[in-house]
C-alpha cells in the first residue's frame, strides 16, 4: 500500500496522544529518577544508563550518544522508518482518526482501523458469553472441573475470564449474530466461527470445551484457548492466526504478569495456560506461558522489556527435558543467551511434574525456593552432558569431553566461556587439581580459534591500563568491539592529524568505504576538521595543511566537554609514536576494522528486521530483507582478516 499523505491534524493528534514515556517503554526498560525517566540508551551500546526521556518535554536524550527527539523521531530512527509510517502506526495504536489528503485512501485506512475495533470488540463480547456459560448448568461440569481437578478459587477464575463454550453447532453464532447483530464476518474474521461446506450458514469452532481467553499486553482478548473434558482431540483447541493474533509474538498471561516481572527483574516462562494460572493463583505473579511453542524471539523480546537484568527462567517439563527437547523449546533464543543477552536458567521440576501438578502437593515457596536455584542454562547443560556418565571410563570421558567442547564453542562472550573453561577443566580433572591447567590448556586447543572476532591477547588490558584514553575504566573487561573500535579510530584521526602525508589516504578509504566514525567524539572532531577543510577551500589543501592541530585546538576552545575526549590524540607519546610509524600498514587495519564493525551491524541489522517480518504478508519486503543481510554476510566473509589481526597486536 502506498503511504498517504497525512492531515497536519493527525500528525498533532499523534503528537498529544503517543505519550514518549509509554512509546519508549516497549522498547527501552525505564526508571523514575527525578522529574524524569533514565535507561540504557538503545541507539548506542553502554553499560550504565545515560538515555533520559522527559515527560513533561514529551522528549528524549542520551548524554552518550546525543540522539535526541520526539516519541515520533525515536521510532523512526529505532526502526529506520519513515515519518508517515510510523505517524500511521501510532495513529492506530493510540486511536487517532486518521484524516489524509486523498479521499480513497482514506477510506482504507479508517476500514482497517474500524475492523480492528470490531473484532476486538466480538472477542470481549465472546468472553463474556463464554463466562456466562460456565456458570449456566450447561457449564457446571466445567465449573466442578476447575474447582475440583485444578482446585482453582473463584478469585482466580474470575481474574482469568475462564469460560465455557456450550456443546451445542452454533451456540455463539446464534447469540452473536441472531440476538446481538454482529456481521457473521466478522466472527469468521476473528477465528470463532466457520462457513459449513454445505447447505451454507456456520458453526462454532469451540464446542464443548473449557474457555481461556488469551489476551494482549493491553488486555484485550485477542484469542481463545479450548481445552476438552473429554478426551477428544485436541485436547487444547486454539484459534487461528487472525488480523489480532499471532501465536508465536503472544504469551499468555503477559497481561497479568508484567508488574511482577518488572518488580522481581525477572520472568518465569511455563508451557501450559493452567501451569501460569496455577502459578498466579499461588501468588507467584510472574509467571507467562509460551502457547505450546518453541520460544520466538519476539516473545523473548516482549518479555524483556519488563525486566532490567534480562533475566528468564523456563520451567518447561521435565520429562520431556533431555537436552534436545529444552534445545528445541529454547529455540532461536539460544544465540541471546550465548551472548549474555539474556540471562537464561532452567527450572525442572522434581518427578516430571508440571507447575499446576507440583502446586497441587507443593506449597508456593517450596516452587520458590526451587526457582530461587534454579542453575543456568549453561550450567544446566554441563548437568546433563555429564549425568549418569563415570568419567573413569575411557570411552565416557571421551564423548564428554567433545559434548563439552562443542558447547563451550558456542559462548560468545570470552570472559564467560574462559569462565566455564576453568569450570569444566575442574570437572574433567575428577578433584586432582594437578590436572586442572593440563586441562584448561587441552580444552583451550580443542576450542581453537575462538568464535569470537575480536577475542585477543591478554596483553591487550595492560596496554589500556596504561593508555590515556578515557576508555574503559581501569575495572571494565577486555576490550570489547567498542573499545576496538574506538582506539580504531582514534589511531585514525591521530595518524591524520600528525601524518599530512596519510591525509588524502584516509580520506579516499573513509569515502570508497563508505564510512563514519561511530563515536560521537570522533564524529564532533572529523566534523570539524571537515569544517576548516572547507574554509580552506578544497579537501586537498589540507594534506599541505601542517598547522590543522593549532586550528582546532582554537576552534575548541568553546567546546570543552568534547575536547576532554579527544586532545589525547592532538599529542604523541611513545607508544603512539610507534603505531604511526607503522603507518600505511595501521591505516588499513583501522579502516578494516571500523568497516568491519559497521558491516556486522548492517548484518545484524537486517537479519533483525528480516527475521520480524512476516513473510506471507509482506514477501517482497521479506525478500529484500534478506538479500540485504545476506549481502552484508558475503562482504563480511570476503573482507581480509589478515589486516584485522594486525590492529589486535596494536592493542
Ligand atoms: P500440554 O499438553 O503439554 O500440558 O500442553 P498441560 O498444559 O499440562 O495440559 P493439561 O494440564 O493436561 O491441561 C502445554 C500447552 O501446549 C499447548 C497449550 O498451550 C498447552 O497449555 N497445546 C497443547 C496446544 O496448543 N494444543 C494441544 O493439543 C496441546
Ligand atoms: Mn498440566
Amino acid at each position: 500500500m502506498q503511504i498517504p499523505r497525512l492531515h497536519p491534524d493527525t500528525i498533532e493528534e499523534v503528537k498529544l496522544r503517543a505519550d514518549i514515556v509509554d512509546v519508549v517503554s516497549e522498547y527501552v526498560v525505564l526508571r523514575k529518577r527525578g522529574k524524569d525517566f533514565v535507561g540504557l540508551c538503545p541507539f548506542h551500546d553502554e553499560k550504565s544508563p545515560s538515555f533520559t526521556v522527559s515527560q513533561t518535554k514529551q522528549m528524549y536524550y542520551c548524554f552518550g550518544c546525543q540522539a535526541g527527539g520526539n516519541a515520533i523521531k525515536f521510532v523512526m530512527e529505532l526502526g529506520k522508518r519513515s515519518f508517515a509510517d510510523v505517524v500511521l502506526d501510532l495513529a492506530r495504536r493510540y486511536q487517532v482518526p486518521v484524516q489524509t489528503l486523498e479521499p480513497e485512501q482514506r477510506q482504507e485506512l479508517q476500514r482497517q482501523l474500524s475492523l480492528r475495533e470490531q473484532l476486538y470488540e466480538v472477542l470481549a463480547s465472546s468472553a463474556q458469553f463464554y463466562q456466562h456459560a460456565l456458570r449456566q448448568s450447561q457449564g457446571q461440569q466445567a465449573l466442578q472441573y476447575l474447582q475440583s481437578n485444578r482446585q482453582f478459587k473463584e478469585e482466580t477464575i474470575q481474574q482469568f475470564g475462564l469460560g465455557y463454550a456450550p456443546a451445542g453447532w452454533e451456540t455463539l453464532y446464534r447469540y452473536l449474530v441472531e440476538d446481538k447483530h454482529y456481521p457473521a464476518q466478522i466472527l469468521e474474521k476473528a477465528g470463532l466461527i466457520k462457513p459449513r461446506k454445505e447447505g451454507g450458514g456456520y458453526y462454532d469452532v469451540f464446542r464443548d470445551r473449557l474457555m481461556i481467553p488469551i489476551r494482549d499486553v493491553q488486555g484485550r482478548v485477542i484469542a481463545f484457548g479450548g481445552r476438552t473434558l473429554t478426551d477428544e482431540q485436541p485436547k487444547y483447541l486454539n484459534s487461528p492466526e487472525t488480523e489480532l493474533f499471532s501465536k508465536g509474538e503472544t504469551l499468555f498471561a503477559l497481561d497479568q504478569a508484567k508488574g511482577g516481572i518488572s518488580q522481581l527483574d525477572q520472568a518465569v516462562v511455563v508451557e501450559g495456560y493452567f501451569d501460569a494460572i496455577a502459578l498466579h493463583a499461588a501468588g507467584i505473579n510472574n509467571a507467562v506461558a509460551s502457547l505450546g511453542t518453541a520460544l520466538s524471539l519476539e516473545q523473548v523480546r516482549l518479555i524483556l522489556r519488563y525486566t532490567e537484568s534480562k533475566q528468564l527462567v523456563l520451567n518447561f517439563d521435565a520429562d520431556k527435558a533431555g537436552t534436545n527437547a529444552a534445545e528445541r523449546a529454547i529455540g532461536e533464543i539460544a544465540e541471546l543467551a550465548y551472548k549474555g543477552e539474556v540471562q537464561l536458567k532452567i527450572l525442572n521440576l522434581p518427578d516430571g511434574k508440571d507447575a499446576d501438578e507440583y502446586l497441587h502437593s507443593h506449597t508456593p515457596e517450596d516452587y520458590g525456593e526451587l526457582l530461587k536455584n534454579a542453575p543456568l542454562w549453561l550450567d544446566w547443560q554441563i548437568q546433563q552432558i555429564i549425568q549418569d556418565r563415570d568419567l573413569k571410563q575411557a570411552t565416557d570421558f571421551q564423548q564428554v569431553t567433545q559434548q563439552i567442547v562443542k558447547l563451550l564453542k558456542n559462548i560468545a562472550n570470552s570472559d564467560t566461556r574462559n569462565y566455564y573453561v576453568s569450570y569444566c577443566a575442574e570437572i574433567l580433572s575428577l578433584g586432582d587439581t594437578r590436572l586442572i591447567p593440563l586441562r584448561v590448556e587441552n580444552l583451550l586447543t580443542q576450542i581453537a580459534p575462538p568464535p569470537a572476532t575480536y577475542s585477543k591477547p591478554v596483553s591487550a588490558r595492560k596496554a589500556w591500563g596504561s593508555s590515556k584514553s578515557p576508555l574503559p575504566t581501569p575495572h571494565s573487561p577486555l576490550p570489547t568491539e567498542r573499545s576496538l573500535l574506538e582506539h580504531a579510530e582514534a589511531l585514525l584521526l591521530r595518524i591524520y592529524l600528525h601524518c599530512p602525508e596519510q591525509r588524502q589516504l584516509i580520506i579516499d578509504e573513509l569515502e570508497e568505504r563508505d564510512l563514519q566514525f561511530s563515536l560521537s567524539h570522533h564524529r564532533f572532531l572529523w566534523q570539524q576538521i571537515l569544517e576548516i577543510s572547507s574554509v580552506d577551500g578544497e579537501t586537498k589543501n589540507l594534506a599541505s595543511s601542517p598547522d590543522l592541530i593549532s586550528r582546532l585546538q582554537d576552534q575548541f576552545l568553546e567546546f570543552g566537554s568534547e575536547m576532554g575526549l579527544i586532545s589525547h590524540l592532538f599529542h604523541v607519546d611513545e607508544k603512539n609514536q610507534k603505531e604511526i610509524l607503522r603507518t600505511p600498514q595501521v591505516v588499513q587495519a583501522a579502516i578494516a576494522c571500523m568497516d568491519l564493525v559497521m558491516l556486522e551491524k548492517r548484518y545484524r541489522h537486517f537479519l533483525e528486521l528480516w527475521q520480524q517480518t512476516d513473510p506471507e504478508a509482506e514477501p517482497e519486503r521479506y525478500q529484500s530483507y534478506y538479500q540485504a543481510f545476506y549481502a552484508e554476510k558475503i562482504k563480511l566473509q570476503q573482507i581480509d582478516r589478515q589486516r584485522l589481526f594486525s590492529i589486535t597486536e596494536l592493542l
